[in-house]
Protein backbone atom coordinates (compact mmCIF):
# COMPACT_ATOMS: atom_id res chain seq x y z
CA UNK A 1 0.00 0.00 0.00
CA UNK A 2 2.95 2.76 -0.45
CA UNK A 3 0.19 4.74 -2.90
CA UNK A 4 -1.35 5.94 0.42
CA UNK A 5 0.03 9.09 2.46
CA UNK A 6 2.33 8.73 5.52
CA UNK A 7 1.51 10.11 8.61
CA UNK A 8 3.42 10.70 12.23
CA UNK A 9 2.34 9.07 14.99
CA UNK A 10 1.20 12.02 16.28
CA UNK A 11 -1.30 12.78 13.70
CA UNK A 12 -2.35 9.35 14.62
CA UNK A 13 -3.30 10.33 17.98
CA UNK A 14 -5.12 13.48 17.17
CA UNK A 15 -7.77 10.88 15.61
CA UNK A 16 -8.95 9.58 18.97
CA UNK A 17 -12.59 10.76 18.60
CA UNK A 18 -12.53 14.03 20.63
CA UNK A 19 -10.95 16.68 17.90
CA UNK A 20 -13.16 18.85 15.75
CA UNK A 21 -14.00 16.35 13.31
CA UNK A 22 -14.53 13.40 15.92
CA UNK A 23 -12.84 11.12 13.37
CA UNK A 24 -11.13 7.57 14.81
CA UNK A 25 -7.92 6.19 12.82
CA UNK A 26 -6.15 3.22 14.60
CA UNK A 27 -3.24 1.67 13.52
CA UNK A 28 -2.22 -2.00 13.14
CA UNK A 29 1.23 -2.43 11.75
CA UNK A 30 2.18 0.08 9.43
CA UNK A 31 -1.66 0.78 8.67
CA UNK A 32 -3.45 3.35 9.42
CA UNK A 33 -7.62 2.76 9.40
CA UNK A 34 -10.15 4.85 9.67
CA UNK A 35 -12.90 3.31 11.65
CA UNK A 36 -14.80 6.63 12.14
CA UNK A 37 -18.01 5.22 10.16
CA UNK A 38 -17.29 1.48 11.12
CA UNK A 39 -17.33 2.06 14.88
CA UNK A 40 -20.98 3.94 14.78
CA UNK A 41 -22.68 0.97 14.30
CA UNK A 42 -21.20 -1.55 12.10
CA UNK A 43 -18.29 -2.97 14.69
CA UNK A 44 -20.09 -6.63 16.31
CA UNK A 45 -18.61 -5.32 19.31
CA UNK A 46 -19.61 -2.42 19.68
CA UNK A 47 -18.37 1.00 21.29
CA UNK A 48 -15.33 -1.25 22.48
CA UNK A 49 -13.86 -0.46 19.19
CA UNK A 50 -13.40 3.04 21.00
CA UNK A 51 -11.04 2.13 23.52
CA UNK A 52 -8.48 1.81 20.82
CA UNK A 53 -8.85 5.22 19.00
CA UNK A 54 -6.00 7.03 18.19
CA UNK A 55 -3.88 4.17 18.82
CA UNK A 56 -2.85 0.56 18.56
CA UNK A 57 -5.29 -2.18 18.08
CA UNK A 58 -2.74 -5.26 18.26
CA UNK A 59 -3.29 -5.23 22.16
CA UNK A 60 -6.65 -5.55 21.98
CA UNK A 61 -6.95 -8.06 19.58
CA UNK A 62 -4.32 -10.03 21.52
CA UNK A 63 -7.49 -9.86 24.23
CA UNK A 64 -10.03 -10.42 21.57
CA UNK A 65 -8.77 -13.25 19.35
CA UNK A 66 -12.36 -13.14 17.23
CA UNK A 67 -10.74 -10.89 15.07
CA UNK A 68 -7.41 -12.86 14.24
CA UNK A 69 -9.38 -14.00 11.34
CA UNK A 70 -8.80 -13.55 7.60
CA UNK A 71 -12.04 -12.01 6.62
CA UNK A 72 -11.72 -9.64 9.64
CA UNK A 73 -8.18 -8.34 8.33
CA UNK A 74 -9.96 -7.80 5.24
CA UNK A 75 -12.70 -5.68 6.60
CA UNK A 76 -9.85 -4.23 7.93
CA UNK A 77 -7.34 -3.29 5.28
CA UNK A 78 -10.46 -1.52 3.46
CA UNK A 79 -10.35 0.75 5.80
CA UNK A 80 -6.77 1.72 5.49
CA UNK A 81 -5.96 5.49 4.60
CA UNK A 82 -2.60 5.94 5.27
CA UNK A 83 0.70 4.14 6.76
CA UNK A 84 2.76 4.85 9.94
C1 LIG B 1 -16.01 -8.52 17.09
C2 LIG B 1 -13.87 -5.89 13.63
C3 LIG B 1 -11.53 -3.34 17.04
C4 LIG B 1 -13.84 -5.83 20.50
C5 LIG B 1 -15.59 -8.06 15.85
C6 LIG B 1 -15.92 -8.64 14.57
C7 LIG B 1 -15.34 -7.88 13.60
C8 LIG B 1 -14.61 -6.84 14.27
C9 LIG B 1 -15.42 -8.08 12.08
C10 LIG B 1 -16.79 -9.88 14.37
C11 LIG B 1 -15.91 -11.11 14.45
C12 LIG B 1 -16.69 -12.39 14.35
O1 LIG B 1 -17.87 -12.43 14.75
O2 LIG B 1 -16.12 -13.39 13.88
C13 LIG B 1 -13.06 -4.96 14.25
C14 LIG B 1 -12.23 -3.98 13.56
C15 LIG B 1 -11.59 -3.27 14.53
C16 LIG B 1 -12.00 -3.79 15.82
C17 LIG B 1 -12.14 -3.83 12.03
C18 LIG B 1 -10.60 -2.13 14.42
C19 LIG B 1 -10.29 -1.51 13.33
C20 LIG B 1 -11.89 -3.82 18.27
C21 LIG B 1 -11.35 -3.40 19.53
C22 LIG B 1 -12.01 -4.11 20.51
C23 LIG B 1 -12.97 -4.97 19.86
C24 LIG B 1 -10.24 -2.36 19.68
C25 LIG B 1 -11.84 -4.08 22.00
C26 LIG B 1 -11.28 -3.16 22.68
C27 LIG B 1 -14.64 -6.75 19.88
C28 LIG B 1 -15.46 -7.72 20.58
C29 LIG B 1 -16.07 -8.51 19.59
C30 LIG B 1 -15.63 -7.99 18.30
C31 LIG B 1 -15.60 -7.85 22.08
C32 LIG B 1 -17.02 -9.70 19.80
C33 LIG B 1 -18.44 -9.25 19.70
C34 LIG B 1 -19.37 -10.43 19.87
O3 LIG B 1 -19.31 -11.36 19.05
O4 LIG B 1 -20.15 -10.41 20.81
N1 LIG B 1 -14.77 -6.97 15.63
N2 LIG B 1 -12.90 -4.81 15.61
N3 LIG B 1 -12.87 -4.79 18.50
N4 LIG B 1 -14.79 -6.93 18.52
FE1 LIG B 1 -13.86 -5.85 17.07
Amino acid sequence: RDDLPTVSLEELQDHDGTGPDASVWVAYGRGVYDVTEFARGAHPGGDKILLAAGGDIAPFWDLYAVHKTGWVYEVLEELRVANL
